[in-house]
């Protein structure tokens, strides 16, 4: 898989490529990420690459033609130009698992209020936001989506790991533990030192649900989940288990 970011800040991303488990897809050659920066495409001799927003108003727009100039050099063609916006579609799971399947695509990163609409009609093909909160620009939701995406692309992750993952089964994640088994008279569960492995993944799975029920309920509603995790869950709610709508909480 080929990554490319269009950024006017192309050194942000040498530090997060450089550590762990990115590092190491790209030292394998399982995914290639490049960082072009838009600015090297603006053929002014000042290399601008924003300006006033007409019809007035604060804040800069970044001028269309450097961003087309970068696209039109450094993407592949009919690749995905994605465009980071928190206007954009919200980025989940699901939309990491559709880019995973890609052989490459392009992520541009906005700064200032926003980039030229125009260049937006003519090469984005998806907007994406990762959450409802307004960052300074396109970049660290750039780098997250390409963690995201990247940790998906086969053989880069074992699969049993990912498997297990929040939202890999439509539930946040049970709570973990390793040694020591009392850290500071707090024990980990006797359950997860019996060796009994049907027992220790029902109970996984009910600490899914209940964490699910406490942070995100709504993901519950979800038709999509398999009949043992919806048995499971009304057992919860019926025994007042958990921490779920029923109660409250
Ligand atoms: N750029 C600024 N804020 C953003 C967000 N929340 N998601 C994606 N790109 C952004």
């Amino acid at each position: 898989m080929t990554v490319t970011i269009l950024t006017l800040f192309p050194d942000l991303f040498a530090g997060y490529l450089g550590s762990s488990i990115l590092a190491r897809a790209i030292a394998r050659g399982q995914v290639a990420v490049k960082a072009v920066d838009i600015r090297a495409f603006a053929t002014d001799k000042h290399h601008v690459c924003d300006d006033a927003a007409y019809g007035g108003g604060p804040g800069m727009v970044m001028k269309p033609e450097p961003i087309a100039a970068a696209i039109e050099v450094a993407c592949v063609p009919g690749q995905k130009v994605v465009y980071l916006t928190p206007a954009g579609r919200r980025f989940t799971q699901g939309v990491a698992e559709e880019l995973a399947r890609e052989q490459g695509f392009t992520l541009l990163c906005g700064r200032y209020e926003g980039i030229d609409q125009r260049v937006i009609d003519a090469f984005v093909t998806d907007e994406l936001s990762i959450g409802d909160y307004v960052l300074s620009g396109g970049e660290v939701a750039a780098m997250a989506v390409i963690d995201a995406v990247v940790r998906l692309v086969p053989g880069v992750i074992t699969g049993e790991s990912l498997e297990e993952e929040s939202f890999a089964q439509g539930l946040l994640e049970y709570p973990h533990y390793t040694r020591p088994e009392d850290f500071r008279g707090r024990r980990v569960p006797d359950i997860l030192l019996s060796g009994h492995h049907e027992k220790i993944r029902r109970w996984r799975l009910q600490k899914s649900i209940e964490k699910t029920m406490k942070n995100r309920p709504e993901l519950l509603d979800s038709p999509a989940l398999p009949e043992e995790v919806r048995e499971l869950a009304a057992e919860i709610v019926r025994e007042g288990d958990g921490h779920g709508r029923d109660e409250g909480a």
